[in-house]
């Protein structure tokens, strides 16, 4: 394959390949927990192999692991470099650790949306002892509401944070997150991306957004194990982010376990004060191997027509209505909709024949990834209509 700009048949041929639970569910739960591409799968029995038969031997090539991993990562959001990656067990800690670490005056508050996971409400609201207040934009109904500018406009001189997904988990509306960014460069307040519903999924570009800090765990569109997430931090926010965790793993220099005039270390190595998840880092590596080789650019192409042809068909069904945006630029990987009262026989009608959704913001949620066939979708697509004529 060539890499550089693989050809749609390639990218087809990658899909086919690496993704064994094709042949067993239309899998259309990749906004909650994915399965692992073929390579994942071959990477971490690798290692679970090495580290069975022989314990530790193998340190150094975990070690290069990390480096690849860390590089990938780089790669895929944009970041000025590794030194501003750091590995997170999930984005809940990732949201934590600028929670925790922003210098917090009583009366400051953050912004988010109405329509957050709770992950990325509940560590703001938890700084209420500190007085700080949380504001909520109005996101909702998806497609409807200005969210960008709602956002904007709860913004004041306290505003230390704006926090929002760029993706919202239940609606699957999709933030500019880059006229958010664009409005708050150069003002106090600091722009917190949750991206677990985007990254992998669609091109990230933390520069050119103006992110100060992105978290998002691997478990979603990334393809990869739970347990695993990676942290953006940028480079003006490296020192200034108060620290909270301490551990040997944080520390310069690495790995002197003597030494007693350490200091953390100055890259986002910072912000990972223990061991890290090495079968993990194996199988997230390898999971975004096969998203680079296809593509970003080509896995967003694909999901995107995925989407479309949900949306095509579900709307010829009776009784549909989308909680999702319909309009092609608020749209993400993320299609939910309601069938009125049936909502509940066509979803279990659904799983009982292999297709995988769940209910989410009072409607079923379909998230296709680029490997999903448009005949899966169109069996999908049959059962409701199924199910809908009972
Ligand atoms: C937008 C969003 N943020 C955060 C989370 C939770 O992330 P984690 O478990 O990685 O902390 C989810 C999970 O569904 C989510 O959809």
């Amino acid at each position: 394959m060539n890499i550089a700009n693989p050809s749609q048949e390639s990218v087809e041929a990658l899909a086919a390949e690496e993704f064994p639970v094709a042949g067993r569910h239309v899998y259309l739960n990749h906004a909650a927990v994915s399965p692992w591409p073929e390579r994942a799968r071959r990477a971490m029995r690798a290692f679970a192999d090495g580290v069975t038969e022989d314990g530790s031997l193998h340190f150094p090539d975990w070690q290069a692991k990390d480096a690849e991993l860390r590089q990938r990562l780089q790669r895929l959001v944009n970041a000025e470099s590794t030194d501003h990656i750091a590995l997170v067990p999930n984005t809940s800690a990732g949201l934590s650790l600028v929670a925790s670490g922003v210098k917090w005056q009583p009366g400051d508050n953050v912004v988010i949306t109405d329509s957050e996971f709770p992950s990325n409400r509940m560590v703001w609201e938890a700084l209420a002892d500190r007085g700080v207040k949380v504001r909520e934009a109005a996101c909702t109904p998806a497609g409807s509401a200005d969210c960008e500018g709602s956002v904007l406009g709860l913004v004041d001189q306290r505003t230390r944070v704006v926090s929002v997904s760029s993706v919202q988990w239940g609606t699957g509306l999709a933030l500019d997150i880059g006229r958010i960014g664009r409005e708050l460069a150069g003002t106090p307040t600091a722009f917190c991306v949750d991206a677990i519903q985007s990254l992998g999924a669609w091109p990230l570009d933390v520069r050119a957004i103006g992110a100060d800090f992105v978290a998002a765990d691997g478990h979603k569109w990334m393809l990869g194990p739970e347990g695993l997430g990676v942290f953006y931090c940028a480079p003006e926010w490296l020192e200034e982010l108060q620290l909270r965790q301490w551990g040997w793993h944080m520390a310069e220099p690495l790995g002197d376990f003597e030494a007693r005039d350490w200091r953390p270390a100055a890259t986002a190595r910072r912000f990972e004060p223990g061991t890290p998840n090495t079968p993990a880092n194996h199988a997230l590596e390898a999971s975004l191997a096969v998203l680079q080789e296809a593509g970003i650019a080509n896995v967003a192409e694909r999901i995107a027509v995925r989407v479309e042809h949900l949306i095509q068909g579900l709307n010829r069904l009776p009784e549909v209505a989308f909680l999702s945006p319909t309009d092609p630029a608020r749209r993400a990987g993320i299609v939910t909709a309601r069938f009125g009262d049936r909502t509940e026989a066509v979803y279990e009608a659904l799983r009982r024949n292999n297709v995988q959704v769940l209910p989410r913001a009072g409607g079923i949620r379909f998230a296709p990834h680029f490997y999903n066939s448009l005949h899966g979708l169109d069996h999908a697509l049959n059962v409701a209509a199924d199910a809908l004529r009972r």
